[in-house]
């Protein structure tokens, strides 16, 4: 996993729990206090171990702290990447896009090879359909954070799960409906 969200998951825990929250995590996950460098691809074990103590430490279910995460995330990324924003005027584009958007990021500094975990499976005039394959199945603020871009444009949709690998599927494939004629590229 990328530095960069390994570091607004620790960022999202130190802001909702505060800093010994945060040292809690630390203990937990069993992973030495350290800030991650943004491009930098670390091991998806530590994530996960990190990830999991956050859950503990927030006292929260796993599928609210996807939920409450991906509130965070949407919350500080239009004000960390607001170039990416402004090229993808709509909530279909930005989505198009999401799959080079987080490929591009990883290249300069990583040592292991970067897997893609979002694709873009098929496209129709009202829809397109996602693909996600990740060890930390995080569907639901997946889900959720495609909710909150559709707000962002000021645009509507839904979004259908149409399956899961939390239920044997061997990847989670989301279509997402747009309401709004398509918006032409910047
Ligand atoms: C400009 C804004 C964004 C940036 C900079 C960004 C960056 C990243 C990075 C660095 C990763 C980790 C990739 C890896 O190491 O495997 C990632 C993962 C992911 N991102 Fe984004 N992202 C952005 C916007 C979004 C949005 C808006 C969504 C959803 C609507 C999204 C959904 C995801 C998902 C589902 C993952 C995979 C999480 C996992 O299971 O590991 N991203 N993103």
């Amino acid at each position: 996993m990328m530095g960069h969200v390994v570091n607004l998951l620790l960022e999202f825990v130190r802001e909702n729990a505060g800093d010994k929250a945060l040292q809690e995590v630390f203990e937990q996950a069993n992973v030495e206090p350290a800030s991650y460098r943004f491009e930098v691809i670390y091991p998806e074990a530590e994530f996960a171990s990190l990830l999991a103590a956050c859950i503990k430490v927030l006292g929260t279910t796993p599928g609210d702290a996807e939920i409450a995460f991906a509130e965070y995330f949407m919350q500080v990324s239009p004000r960390l990447f607001a170039a990416y924003f402004e090229v993808s005027p709509s909530t279909r584009l930005f989505l198009e896009r999401l799959p080079e958007l987080h490929r591009s990021l990883p290249k300069a500094a990583s040592e292991l090879p970067f897997r893609d975990k979002v694709s873009l499976l098929g496209a129709r005039s009202d829809a397109i359909r996602l693909g996600y394959e990740s060890p930390h199945e995080l569907c639901k603020f997946f889900i959720h954070a495609i909710g909150l871009l559709f707000k962002y444009y000021g645009e509507t949709g839904d979004c259908i799960e149409l399956c899961c690998t939390r239920e044997g599927a061997p990847r989670c494939e989301i279509e997402v409906r747009f309401d709004d004629e398509p918006v032409a590229a910047a």
